[in-house]
């Protein structure tokens, strides 16, 4: 059995590769009841010198620290994280892949502190395509201002990369969907622009790139870190510690979404209101051409961001 009809069969657990339908856990597990887990998620890139993980270094310093809050410590080393995800992706024959590690405390007692608790991580990879659809690389996305709020870093930390938080996430989706939009815009508690539920937000005007800064109750997003630097080798000015209200985004010349799943996917409504012309605007065009070429190695650049998984 696979998952998703999909032709992987094999999950890292806890040092061991386990067949897909026997990578199962406790339905006592505390991270289950509580979302006590801290998880990642990377991308894998084809490229012509083979398989390639996008900034794996970076996401794994964010899960280690993800970690820290609470008091889950990952007792697996970097190097055997590194090499267990080679493996899978060696042995599945993935050309390019979406990698989640995830670490969590698991089965022993069920009071909320999970001191008593093991702490246990796993890996899986599995093709994914555009998390948005293609479309909306090309196209853009119509997206709502969510009528939930983010939570402040003093409700919950909001640069950790935790499991349970992301029921915020779900809400705010999940509004979107079935209000007919694909995606939300999420404001945090003081009524500014924070992010979108999986994706950190980028504003154009006049020329100059806004994005929110890590105060404002955001994810420190990987893929947030390298459009800023993909800009600003491009000469643009970059303002990564913007406050934006919402009524700026309606004046915005151009929106764009980043994330590993979205990588950089143009907003072209919010609210039913068009953005710019409507369309992917020429900065959001550059950058995200700039993006595509970077991950998928038609460029030199950068090459220090790439762990390949054949030996070179
Ligand atoms: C809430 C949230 N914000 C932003 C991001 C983008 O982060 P990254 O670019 O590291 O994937 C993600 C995705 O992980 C996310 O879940």
């Amino acid at each position: 059995m696979a998952f998703a009809d999909m032709d992987v069969d094999t999950i890292w657990m806890d040092g061991d590769f386990v067949d897909w339908e026997d990578a199962q856990v406790h339905v006592l597990t505390h991270a289950l009841h509580y979302g006590t887990g801290v998880f990642e998620g990377v991308r894998c890139y084809d490229t012509e010198k083979g398989p390639a993980i996008f900034r794996w270094e970076e996401h794994l310093d964010r899960l280690y620290d993800s970690g820290k809050p609470y008091n889950l410590e990952i007792d697996h080393t970097r190097e055997e994280l590194t090499e267990a995800t080679l493996e899978l992706i060696r042995r599945q024959d993935l050309e390019s892949c979406y990698i989640r590690p995830l670490v969590y405390f698991g089965y022993n007692s069920l009071g909320v502190s999970p001191k008593e608790c093991p702490t246990k991580t796993m890996i899986a990879c599995w093709p994914w395509g555009a998390y948005l659809g293609d479309d909306a690389l090309e196209n853009g996305v119509d997206v709502m201002v969510s009528s939930w709020r983010k939570h402040a870093s003093s409700q919950i930390p909001t640069n950790a990369k935790a499991t349970g938080p992301y029921i915020n996430s779900l809400l705010a989706g999940e509004e979107a969907r079935s209000n007919g939009y694909m995606e939300a815009i999420v404001l945090n508690k003081e009524g500014n622009v924070a992010e979108g539920p999986g994706e950190n937000i980028f504003l154009v005007k006049d020329g100059t790139l806004h994005t929110p800064g890590l105060a404002q109750s955001i994810l420190d997003g990987i893929t947030r870190k390298t459009v800023i630097e993909l800009a600003e080798e491009r000469g643009y000015e970059v303002n990564d510690e913007a406050v934006i209200s919402r009524s700026e985004l309606y004046t915005a010349d151009e929106l764009f979404f980043t994330g590993t799943a979205a990588e950089v996917t143009p907003i072209k409504t919010v609210d039913d209101n068009e953005i710019g012309e409507g369309t992917r605007g020429p900065i959001t065009e550059e950058l995200q051409s700039a993006f595509f070429d970077l991950v998928e190695r038609r460029t030199d650049d950068h090459d220090e961001w790439f762990t390949y998984v054949d030996e070179q």
